[in-house]
């Protein structure tokens, strides 16, 4: 069967799937899986041809995608380490990665030296959906066992619009993850870093993630958790922590402008005492600060302590918070809620 058969007959069986789940809402969570067992399945082992696994590599798996697909293929990734550098291109959207656990499926590569090109992960395509996989950018990590200087090596550059990270991890020490351009959904996954770690211009939504912070290479000197980008009051862009939890070593600052219309919140986040009292660091926006949009709304925890903050923090009503957490911030067209293998509840 060519790709375009395999894509058809199983777009054929998703249909008829879905519509005996809207008459029996009981069976529903039996036919998801049927639902996911009919999509075509790349298998990845580290090594290689075993059992079912046609790739030893994930790279491989996803060069064998043709270009232009059109229906949703599954790339399933068996436990293990994988040495290689990942890039899904422009031109191969609807992937589905899949690992067998946030700390089982790792990839690691450790490219260094600028946030071009170096990222462990590099995702182009839209509607991207990733589950259950670490990726690490090993040059400066970790960092006790590491003597490199401190530099930026990315473990992830996403660039695609409607991409869904669903327990995967993050790790590195300086712009671990460059989250550039398009809607991401993060859930459940863990970002670790010292210096702007979580950066770019994407309009995301952080929910349930750890923010682990290795500060402690700096020697006394705060990191920073986010550097976004926004550039310009028309654009939507920003980075929405949403019942997150901050934690970890050294000392940080909570965010600073990477552009002059940077936007950060974080909602209802639990921060450890490692969050610097100012909270938030002015960097080359020193005097436009009321451009900035930096704001904390109902946080816990020693660090979310609000006597010591710089004082042009913002403060938003309820409703204007609400605005920006709630899902349709970046899933006003059901792209997630709409999605066989979201992870909404
Ligand atoms: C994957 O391997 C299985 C069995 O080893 C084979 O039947 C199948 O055609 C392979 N698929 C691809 C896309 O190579
Ligand atoms: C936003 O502003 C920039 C710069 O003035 C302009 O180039 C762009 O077209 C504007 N975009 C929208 C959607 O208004
Ligand atoms: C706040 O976050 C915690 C931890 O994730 C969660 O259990 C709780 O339901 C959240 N509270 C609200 C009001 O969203
Ligand atoms: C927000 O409220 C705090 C505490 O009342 C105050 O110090 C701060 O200046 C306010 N921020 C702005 C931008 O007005």
């Amino acid at each position: 069967m060519s790709y375009s058969q395999i894509g058809f007959s199983s777009a054929l069986v998703v249909v008829l799937l879905l519509l005996v789940c809207f008459s029996q809402e009981a069976k529903c969570v039996l036919n998801k899986k049927k639902l996911l067992a009919s999509f075509p399945t790349l298998y990845v082992h580290p090594l290689g041809l075993l059992g079912r696994a046609n790739f030893s590599s994930i790279q491989a798996a996803i060069d064998h995608v043709p270009s232009n697909n059109r229906y949703w293929i599954r790339i399933y990734v068996h436990a293990g380490i994988y040495r290689e550098k990942i890039v899904i291109p422009a031109d191969k959207p609807y992937i589905y990665i899949q690992g067998e656990g946030k700390w089982k499926t790792r990839v690691i590569w450790g490219d260094y030296g600028s946030i071009m090109n170096t990222a462990t992960l590099t995702s182009l395509a839209d509607n991207t959906v990733i589950k259950s996989m670490t990726f690490t950018n090993s040059y400066n990590y970790p960092p006790e066992r590491n003597l490199n200087p401190i530099v930026p090596a990315l473990a992830g550059m996403i660039m695609g619009d409607k991409t869904a990270f669903y327990r995967c991890a993050f790790l590195g020490m300086q712009d671990t993850l460059w989250d550039e351009q398009g809607r991401h959904y993060f859930k459940l996954c863990t970002i670790q870093g010292a210096v702007d770690f979580i950066f770019g211009s994407g309009q995301s939504i952080y929910e349930r993630c750890s923010i682990m912070v290795a500060a402690w290479p700096l020697h006394g000197v705060p990191g920073y958790i986010a550097a976004q980008g926004r550039d310009h009051p028309n654009e939507t862009n920003g980075f929405i922590f949403k019942d997150c939890n901050i934690f970890g070593t050294g000392k940080t600052y909570l965010g600073r402008p990477w552009r002059p219309y940077s936007r950060v919140i974080f909602y209802n986040t639990s921060m450890a005492d490692i969050v610097v009292p100012e909270g938030w660091n002015a960097w080359n926006s020193k005097g436009k600060e009321h451009q900035l949009t930096f704001a904390e709304h109902e946080c816990r925890g020693p660090g979310a302590n609000k006597a010591g903050r710089v004082k042009w923090e913002n403060n938003f009503s309820v409703g204007m918070v609400q605005k920006w957490t709630d899902m349709t911030y970046i899933d006003s067209d059901g792209w997630i809620s709409n999605q066989l293998f979201n992870m909404l509840d």
